[in-house]
């Protein structure tokens, strides 16, 4: 697609009518996308390892996602689930359930990651007869009452708005890097004597409905979850009739290598919440279970005019022909790797990198003011995000005092890409 001739500036043209609420990493205006470029409305091109946050996983107007939303969009665009099944839906659910281990077989679409939070605690709540929830400190569910309730990763999500949901505990996360040195064994250890003792003196586990946790903690600032802390959990759970929910609404989808990001772990959660992947663009969100907890939830206990939408539907089933046709978790796996490895090159020779982590195309650079003290460097990275982008590569921040950059590229990236982004965010790093 050709570039628009005029240099329009959409903040301007909004008028002033736009919310100053939104919060935005760029007041740039965009004008279209085309595989891995993003285009401003003057022309330029910028490589976008952001992806919406997560969101435009195989770039944008990706071939066989838009022949798939235009041929549904002239076939059938509602109706919604409660008139009655539409192919795309039928087809879609299956093919998620594919996706997941057994016991997992059954699918509820709605249209946001948040949604698919609030289905998920009405969902434990309803079928354990429990009120508590866990949630991790540190961590991001969302934005609507319930998922503002279980986040923690910025006081800006949370503050003014209480009461928020009751009987929601928030736990420490394992902060492997910044608390424990890397030492994972002990970061698990604690943290999973931590949760205990919550369990013993603040929530009996008897009343606890589900524990809700990111494999990755996204917003918070990219930080695995051990693998051995992961079980721990699966463990405690089993032991107290507790339903364990993985939120893979960042770290699904072949993001961390692996095609779920609990999969590192070698557990499988009651409950997966599924989103922005999932239809590279449009709104679309799932929340997986076995049978058994879908029919103890019940008929019409939930419930949502537009989730499951037909077109969104389609888009999710190209979106996932092509994440298995080309092989894209294994690639994810392999591109990661190499950007991981040139990262660490840069880190070999700049003080200012405290920290690099994650799996797959999920890495998170820490940034530190001093290594020894690892003083959150938050300033920085705003810089080097604005750095990189006028030379033209669109990395995001995260973290609560977004002294992290996440780099989030897309699932197709080509190692040349790799290659492209980490010479331009050298030269960031050097002139930011
Ligand atoms: C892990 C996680 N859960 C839930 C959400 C909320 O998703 P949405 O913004 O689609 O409501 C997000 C969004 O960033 C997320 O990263």
């Amino acid at each position: 697609m050709s570039a628009p001739a005029d240099d329009l500036d959409l903040a301007a043209l909004a008028g002033g009518h736009l919310t100053p609420v939104l919060g935005r990493y760029f007041e740039r205006s965009w004008s279209h996308g085309v595989g891995h470029r993003l285009y401003d409305t003057g022309g330029r091109a910028y490589l976008d390892f952001a992806n919406g946050i997560a969101v435009t996983a195989l770039g944008h107007a990706h071939p066989a996602v838009s022949a798939a939303i235009h041929a549904q969009v002239d076939r059938l665009i509602g109706p919604t689930g409660a008139i009655g099944y539409s192919e795309p839906v039928v087809r879609l659910v299956d093919r998620i359930a594919a996706t997941l281990p057994d016991p997992i077989d059954t699918v509820f679409l709605l249209n946001s990651g948040s949604e698919a939070i609030d289905g998920a605690m009405k969902l434990a709540r309803r079928v354990t007869g429990r009120p508590a929830i866990i949630a991790f400190q540190g961590a991001f569910h969302g934005r609507t009452y319930g998922a503002t309730s279980l986040t923690s990763s910025s006081p800006n999500y949370r503050r003014g708005y209480e009461p928020l949901v009751p009987s929601i505990y928030l736990a420490p996360f394992p902060q492997v890097w910044r608390e424990f040195d890397g030492d994972e064994a002990r970061a698990t250890e604690v943290s999973l004597s931590r949760l205990r003792t919550m369990l013993e003196s603040v929530v009996p586990a008897e009343t606890v409905a589900a524990i809700f946790i990111e494999p990755v903690l996204g917003e918070g600032g990219y930080l695995p979850a051990p693998a051995a802390f992961l079980r721990g959990l699966r463990d405690l759970c089993d032991e107290h009739g507790i339903l364990l929910v993985a939120d893979e609404v960042q770290t699904g989808y072949g993001r961390t290598g692996r095609m779920w990001g609990f999969e590192h772990a070698g557990i499988v959660p009651d409950v997966v919440t599924i989103a922005k992947a999932i239809a590279n663009g449009l709104p679309l969100s799932a929340i997986a279970a076995r049978r058994e907890l879908h029919e103890r939830w019940g008929r019409g206990a939930h419930g949502s005019t537009y989730g499951g939408n037909p077109v969104a539907c389609a888009a999710a089933l190209a979106v996932l022909d092509t994440i298995e046709g080309q092989g894209l978790v294994a690639n994810a796996a392999a591109r990661g790797a190499e950007l991981t490895a040139g990262l660490g090159r840069l880190k070999a020779e700049d003080e200012r990198i405290g920290d690099i982590r994650g799996p797959g195309l999920m890495i998170g650079v820490e940034f530190v003011s001093n290594r020894e003290t690892k003083a959150p460097d938050g300033a920085l990275v705003d810089r080097l995000v604005a750095r990189s982008a006028d030379l033209g590569l669109l990395v995001l921040s995260c973290g609560p005092q977004h002294q992290v950059v996440r780099w989030i590229a897309p699932l197709d990236v080509s190692a040349a890409e790799v290659a492209e982004a980490l010479e331009i965010f050298g030269e960031a790093l050097r002139t930011a």
